[in-house]
């Protein structure tokens, strides 16, 4: 009995060592699964930790790496241009066209920068007429009697002081001309420009009474630098535009007009539509008049780009200069 007793008690102790060594091992067990997951369940990682004794060194924190800097501050071509235009000669606002008041000191311009190519027309233009003889001081020739028709250089109208109109040629004002306009003023519309064109189609007749009120107030020498003498207007082609802005009645015939956004704007964008800037400052020996930042001539879009592109004038461009 009592041999019974002494062997249940030690199967009791063995029950309990038993239970002990399996809680432990089931301790280590979990222990050893917790520290492989917290190495990323990566076992050697765990075994090289456990050769040196410690944790892995962090990684490098990584660097932003800034995008390069860009260059957005280029200045539209449009806008250099308008920069280096010499400032107008003063003008007097007078009734329907109020002509420029002629400064003595005009500035000759600077703004020629394009290589000038050759004129792209023929070695000899095509004339129809031929003028007469040569020039006087305001680029007139002396005597000369005005055609029984208009001029055509290479299929071009025609009309400054050496190559007048007839006193009876009316053809009114262009058409397509006008249309150009619309669409130029309808797109000038949509940058905030109100254009107007404010003097297009003259009659023989009335550029005799504008040109002599312009002699009386400025003499002939002076009124020959803006004004047409009747006859040699191009406004009476049809296909000369004045223009201006809507309200801005000041800026009219004005070079002033050259200096506003809007006449900057028309500048840079005429040609689009066909018009070119016919009397560009500095080229009053070529055109024979002074720099008229309100006055365009319609020639259609092709010539137009052309002429724009060159930095030329329109005598230029026909070769007869
Ligand atoms: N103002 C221009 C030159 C004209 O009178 O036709
Ligand atoms: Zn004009």
């Amino acid at each position: 009995m009592k041999r019974k007793r002494s062997t249940y008690k030690s199967k009791k102790s063995t029950g309990k060592a038993l239970t002990i060594t399996l809680l432990l091992t089931g301790l280590l067990m979990t222990a050893i699964v917790v520290w492989i997951g917290m190495n990323d369940w990566d076992v050697s990682k765990t075994l090289r930790q456990v050769d040196i004794g410690k944790t892995e060194e962090p990684l490098p924190e990584q660097q932003e790496i800034e995008p390069e800097d860009v260059d957005e501050t280029e200045t539209p071509e449009e806008e250099r241009e308008a920069e280096e235009e010499t400032p107008p000669v003063e003008e007097e606002p007078v009734e329907e066209e109020p002509p420029a008041k002629v400064e003595e000191t005009e500035k000759k311009s600077e703004q020629q920068t394009a290589p000038e190519k050759p004129a792209k027309v023929e070695e000899k233009p095509k004339v129809t007429n031929q003028p007469q003889t040569s020039p006087n001081k305001s680029g007139y020739i002396e005597g000369q009697k005005l055609p029984d028709e208009p001029t055509y250089i290479n299929g071009i109208l025609i009309a400054n002081k050496k190559y007048p109109l007839p006193s009876t040629y009316a053809p009114g004002e262009n058409k397509e001309a006008r249309e150009a306009f619309e669409e130029m003023a309808a797109e000038a519309k949509l940058s905030g420009f109100n254009l107007t064109a404010f003097s297009t189609y003259r009659s023989f007749e009335y550029q005799t009474s504008l040109y002599n009120r312009y002699v009386s107030r400025d003499g002939v020498e002076k009124a020959d630098r803006y004004s047409a003498r009747p006859g040699y207007s191009e406004h009476q082609t049809g296909l000369a535009f004045d223009i201006g802005e809507v309200n801005y009645e000041k800026y009219w015939a004005s070079n002033k007009f050259g200096e506003t956004e809007a006449g900057k704007w028309v500048a840079a964008n005429a040609y689009r539509y066909g018009f070119i800037l016919r009397y560009p400052n500095g080229k009053e020996e070529i055109t024979g008049y002074m720099h008229e930042s309100w006055h365009f001539r319609y020639l259609g879009k092709e010539i137009a780009e052309e002429i724009f592109k060159r930095n030329i004038t329109l005598e230029e461009y026909l070769g007869i200069e």
